[in-house]
């Protein structure tokens, strides 16, 4: 056991690597976590354990490779239309297995999804302590999201290390308690994989004609049934217009498919596509006009690359879009949908007052960030330092100007 709890820090062996088990299970897990697990792959001071949940299959397995993600252990719990309870029971079961066979120094989960939540409980249940990637995220409605908001708010009394993506969801966890050398403003993880893929050049996009371009993503639980259908009738109305194209690429959940497809079936503007490769995304993201989404991870890309973005939600535990000008909390009326669309469609200088490329969620280093303080703060017994990473750049101006706030970084 290499829990130091005299000092509440992980303790590896002098001179050996610290044993990070990376546990991710949805697609945006994996895209989240990849830049931390190819940062540690590149680090003689780390050696990362990448356990797959397998709480999603077909939507995780297409991005693995690409990704550059080494799966150890496949813990393959997906069960069609499982309850949450039986994915949590599973889930807790599995990981507990995972982190008893494997012993590592700590456990890194990322976000609010039931694998991130089960992660952190079965290793604190070990005495393993818990870094928390994409931490501080808060609506503060524990109804919406459901059942992620419950899933952070709880990840965040447990874990040791949290890493915030921006200062605002830094102060979010000060104000719960969390002591502030256990925080760290990193960025979001999601815009390094981002820039990493966009240099890489590849992908192809999804659109076909050169009409305006809409694409689509929608999957929360909260929003299925009549909300999602009313959403889809009013993409069929915005389709009817003749000069648009609606491309969604479609989430594997059937009770999103039952929402959305009879509503969207058979239109020649609308596309619906198998869920995309990373690579394909991102370049149909960054090909499209505008964007409707319900998705976290969309609403932190598109800004990034300069795309209104409509959140389809009734709240948004990522303000930073929406006051940086790029983002518009759409909320949960289909009329309301249509007219805010329709505007941005019709009003060029409404249009560009949204496009401008602003970035509030990252500079792209959030990763080395991560690795730098788990480094700095995993006790090696001879004193020898664990950091054999490049160190982020002096904390302080960088952030603050990417997140706009003023209590800077911790
Ligand atoms: C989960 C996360 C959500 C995250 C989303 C990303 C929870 C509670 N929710 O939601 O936070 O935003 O992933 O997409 O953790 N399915 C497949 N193949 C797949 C994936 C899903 O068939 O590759 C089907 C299965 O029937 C599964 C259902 O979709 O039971 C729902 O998946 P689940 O992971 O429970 O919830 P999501 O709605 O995907
Ligand atoms: N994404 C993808 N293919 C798709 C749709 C989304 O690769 O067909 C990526 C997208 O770039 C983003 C992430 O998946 O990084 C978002 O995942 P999702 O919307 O499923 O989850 P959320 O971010 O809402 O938790």
């Amino acid at each position: 056991m290499s829990f130091d709890v005299r000092t509440q820090r992980a303790a590896p062996p002098p001179g050996e690597p610290i044993r990070a088990m990376v546990v991710l299970g949805t697609r945006p897990e994996a895209i989240k976590l990849a830049p931390v697990v190819r940062a540690m792959a590149e680090s003689a001071a780390f050696e990362p354990i990448v356990v797959n949940s397998g709480q999603h299959r077909e939507m995780l397995e297409q991005m693995l490779d690409m990704l550059g993600l080494d799966v150890r252990i496949d813990l393959a719990v997906m069960r069609e239309r499982q309850r949450l309870s039986e994915l949590t029971s599973r889930l807790v079961s599995g990981l507990d297995r995972a982190i008893r066979t494997h012993r590592p120094e700590l456990v890194i989960v990322q976000g609010d999804t039931t694998t991130a939540l089960c992660g952190a409980l079965a290793a604190s249940y070990e005495k393993v302590p818990t870094a928390h990637v994409e931490a501080g995220l808060r609506t503060r409605n524990l109804d919406n999201p459901f059942p992620e908001e419950i899933n952070r708010q709880i990840i965040g009394r447990i874990a040791r290390w949290h890493f915030a993506p921006t200062a605002r969801a830094a102060a979010h966890l000060e104000a719960e308690g969390v002591p502030a050398r256990q925080v760290t403003v990193t960025g979001n993880t999601v815009i390094d994989n981002l820039l990493w893929i966009l240099a890489q050049g590849k992908g192809s996009p999804a659109f076909r004609t050169g009409r305006r371009k809409l694409l689509v993503t929608l999957h929360r639980r909260e929003s299925q049934g009549s909300h999602m259908r009313g959403i889809a009738r009013t993409l069929r109305r915005l389709a009817d217009r003749g000069d648009s194209e609606v491309v969604l690429p479609l989430h594997k959940s059937p009770a999103v498919q039952e929402s959305l497809l009879p509503e969207l079936g058979g239109h020649e503007h609308i596309t619906i596509t198998e869920p995309l490769g990373y690579a394909d995304f991102v370049a149909t993201l960054a090909q499209c006009d505008l964007v409707l989404t319900d998705s976290g991870g969309v609403q932190e890309e598109a800004p990034t690359l300069g795309k209104p973005v409509l959140v389809l939600r009734a709240t948004t535990e990522r303000p930073e879009a929406v006051e940086a000008g790029v983002a518009r909390l759409v909320g949960t009326d289909a009329e309301d949908l249509f007219t805010i669309a329709s505007e941005l469609l019709d009003d060029p200088g409404e249009y560009q007052r949204m496009a401008g490329a602003v970035n509030p969620f990252g500079d792209g280093r959030a990763a080395g960030r991560v690795l730098s303080e788990l480094a700095r703060d995993c006790v090696r017994p001879t004193g020898v330092p664990a950091a054999i990473i490049e160190s982020p750049r002096p904390p302080g101006e960088e952030m603050v100007s990417i997140d706009g706030f003023e209590h800077g970084v911790h």
